[in-house]
């Protein structure tokens, strides 16, 4: 009835929270590119996640309806292109349309904690790791500083206060943090010991690291042929899950593709031309 629990099998949510401009979609791709090879981003801001697209390698699905089974949707298409992180940038919108359902009366929740629940659950239960952003409201505090004359005088700051989103939202995720005005990550919630309490400028690799070894995942060198830097294994895979279930191509449609790339096969797809490879499957798609 019990077997011994292991830590290798955990997939990683994370709840990044922070007023505009505080680094929250950034940090989020910064963070997502140490913990897998293959991100899908899940847009809800009207594509703004797309001008970080020369600093990261990510896929991405605009939401428009911002109903919590559109993002259920979203998440579980992404699982089955076996995307390694699911960024949902951001889930604050969840939280709008769920508001707006509800419909300001008592009742009307009655119909949309269920939603919200299903929508939870999508995201524990999923088989990627999840980076969920969301936005903070934010508000101007008077702060005290010493001017070159001596006097204490007061100036205005903006700051990120509660998350746009249900209260106790954080209790579902591993790992909730608050960015500030500087990119600051502090940790205000953790499972990962390493972690609890910590700050992070520029969150990016080093709380991917302590994840990963949190989780006990390897921290896989990138494979090297001939000094050209190949494609990974989950690469691979995504690119074989796309021509197969996204694109219905045979084996051999897929080796004419690579033989334009005078390539055999797909472990030997340089990194470069990853992206390059896949819009030509999809190009040939289109045409047979
Ligand atoms: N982790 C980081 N490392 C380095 N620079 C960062 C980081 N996070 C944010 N920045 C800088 O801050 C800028 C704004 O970040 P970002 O677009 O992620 O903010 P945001 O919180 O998503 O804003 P919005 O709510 O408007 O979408 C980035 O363009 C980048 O220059
Ligand atoms: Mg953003």
């Amino acid at each position: 009835m019990f077997k011994k629990a292991t830590k290798s099998q955990i997939k990683i949510r994370l709840a990044v929270s922070g007023a505009s401009g505080s680094g929250k979609t950034y940090s989020a791709l910064a963070i997502a590119q140490h913990l897998g090879d293959n991100i899908a981003l899940i847009d809800s801001e009207r594509g703004s996640a797309s001008r970080y697209a020369d600093r990261f390698m990510f896929n991405t699905c605009e939401l428009n309806d911002h109903h919590p089974a559109r993002y259920i949707e979203a998440i579980k298409a992404a699982e089955s292109m076996n995307f390694d992180v699911i960024i949902i940038d951001s889930l604050s919108h969840a939280w709008f349309s769920e508001l707006e359902l509800a419909g300001g009366r008592f009742d009307g929740w009655k119909n949309v904690r269920p939603l919200e629940r299903k929508l939870i659950d999508a995201m524990i239960g999923s088989s990627s790791h999840i980076i969920a952003t969301m936005r903070s409201k934010t508000e101007w505090i008077m702060e005290e500083y010493t001017a070159k004359d001596g006097k204490t005088k007061q100036s205005p700051k903006k700051i990120g206060t509660a998350p746009i989103q249900s209260s106790g939202i954080e209790y579902e995720f591993d790992l909730a943090g608050e960015l500030d005005y500087n990119h600051i990550l502090t940790i205000s919630k953790s499972r990962c010991p390493e972690l609890s309490d910590k700050t992070f400028l520029n969150p990016g690799k080093e709380i991917a690291d302590t994840l990963k070894a949190w989780i006990g995942q390897p921290q896989q060198p990138p494979t090297i042929v001939s000094g050209l830097q190949t494609i990974t294994e989950p690469q691979a895979k995504r690119l074989w899950a796309i021509a197969k279930n996204e694109l219905q191509l045979s084996e051999s449609d897929v080796r004419s593709v690579l033989a334009g790339f005078q390539l055999e096969k797909t472990t030997d797809i340089p990194v470069q031309k990853y992206d390059a490879v896949i819009q030509s499957m999809r190009d040939y798609g289109d045409k047979f």
